[in-house]
């Protein structure tokens, strides 16, 4: 197993943190000033609550201020046993005897306190309260929500200080920077989809350069083209549960706003995963009878070019399928992959199979491809499947190779056995 990239190239100073100086540059100073107050005596805000979304340089920001400026970071994290006893030993020992921990400066880090839930660790929050009221060295916290009711009174004696998200373009030269480290010449457009893809979370970005990256000489945007299709699966997994779980048409149609995707492939989605989800007979009769209606007006829509007959169809395929839930329990149902599209996107050999074939038909019949696809296709199946001597006939007539064959027979065994009645060479 390699080392992580986003140990092997961890900020060793606060100024090559991405955001140092524009994105994040005033909570940093801002953090900055609150630590340097206690140079001048025990201030009034004796902790400091940094708090904003994953992956952006919280916990670095503490760790390298700390570094940089000669403290002893003593650390409890989520995983630490938050009892009360243990924050009190602990807060307690660091902040009063100074020769416990050395005589340096200390400062204690409580990282991920969104993690103290429920009744037993009412007694973990407390603690922290009451170590703020006595510490006489920094406490800094760190959540990732800062506003959950239960921390209101954390809040009110906190410094707080909020970290953004940061920016695609602070994060692509970031990249760029680590990228030139392990001696790979990576595209422009390959960072800047990294960058845009993780939301402006900086640890997912560089695990994901690290997992494209990795191992090559040069990074081009079609190595990074899955990133796109990943998030797409995750936005549409959201959609999803959004209208399956909404209790109103309301709710359900908010779902459309957030969702980006095509609404014939999101027609697809629902419709897959409805027998899955409503196993209720009634329920699922109910949501398929939504869908029935929901493609009659999305067809309706598509040929008569009135396209304002698709809020019928939305709200149809939205809330008609979260209305149908009458008798099937909530529970989760992990959501699939919507088969006709697998089909249709089976391979890109498949696809080229077929346009081959359209191709060699057309010239022969003097139709469309298109036309060729509808119309002719289908009957050659059958003929394929039914007649090998006739099939081997029309092989030989149309040149078709065994690919196209096989394609034509969808069995490979059938297909090879066409295949030499017409003389075709492998
Ligand atoms: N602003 C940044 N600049 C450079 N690297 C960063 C930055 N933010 C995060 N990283 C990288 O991601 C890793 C994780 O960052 P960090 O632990 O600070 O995230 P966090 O904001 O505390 O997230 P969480 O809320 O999940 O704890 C860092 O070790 C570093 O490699
Ligand atoms: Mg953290």
């Amino acid at each position: 197993m390699s080392v992580p990239w986003t140990i092997k190239h961890k900020p060793k100073t606060i100024s090559e943190m991405v955001g140092s100086s524009n994105g994040n540059g005033k909570a940093i100073q801002q953090f900055i000033a609150w630590m340097r107050s206690w140079e001048s005596g025990v201030p009034k805000k004796k902790a400091a609550l940094i708090y904003g979304p994953p992956g952006i340089g919280k916990t670095l920001l503490v760790e390298t201020f700390a570094r940089e400026h000669g403290y002893d970071l003593i650390e409890l994290n989520a995983s630490d046993q938050r009892s009360e006893s243990i924050i009190q030993r602990v807060v307690g020992a660091a902040s009063q005897q100074s020769t416990l921990f050395g005589t340096g400066k200390r400062l204690i880090l409580l990282d991920e306190i969104d993690g103290i839930t429920g009744k037993e660790d009412a007694g973990g929050l407390f603690a922290i309260l009451k170590a703020i009221k006595d510490t006489r060295i920094p406490i800094v916290l760190i959540a990732n929500d800062a506003w959950n009711p239960r921390f209101a009174a954390l809040r009110s004696v906190c410094e707080m200080i909020e970290m953004k998200r940061l920016p695609t373009r602070l994060i692509v030269p970031y990249l760029k920077k680590i990228c030139q480290k392990e001696g790979i010449e990576a595209s422009d457009d390959a960072l800047k989809l990294i960058a845009e893809r993780s939301a402006g979370d900086v640890r997912s970005a560089i695990n994901d350069l690290q997992a494209a990256a990795q191992g090559r000489k040069k990074l081009t945007k079609e190595d990074v083209a899955w990133l796109a299709y990943r998030d797409r699966q995750e936005q549409i997994f959201n959609v999803l549960r959004l209208i399956f779980t909404a209790k109103t048409v309301r709710g359900a149609k908010m779902a459309l706003s957030l969702s980006d995707v095509d609404y014939n492939m999101l027609f697809e989605w629902i419709y897959e995963n409805v027998p899955h989800q409503l196993t209720d007979l009634e329920d699922m009769y109910r949501a398929m009878e939504a869908l029935a209606k929901t493609d009659l007006y999305l067809k309706l829509a598509k040929r008569e070019q009135a396209w304002e007959l698709l809020s019928y169809a939305f709200d149809l395929m939205t809330g008609g399928v979260a209305l149908a839930r009458e008798k099937t329990k909530p529970k989760w149902v992990p959501f699939k992959f919507p088969e006709r599209i697998k089909l249709m996107s089976k391979t890109k050999e498949v696809r080229e199979v077929q346009s081959r074939l359209a191709q060699k038909i057309k010239q022969k019949c003097h139709i469309s491809s298109a036309s060729a696809l509808r119309d002719v296709v289908p009957f050659l199946r059958v003929i394929f499947e039914e007649n090998p001597e006739h099939a081997a006939g029309l092989a030989k007539w149309l040149r078709l190779d065994l690919d196209e064959i096989a394609f034509l027979t969808q069995n490979n065994k059938l297909a090879q056995e066409i295949a030499e009645l017409a003389g075709v060479k492998k």
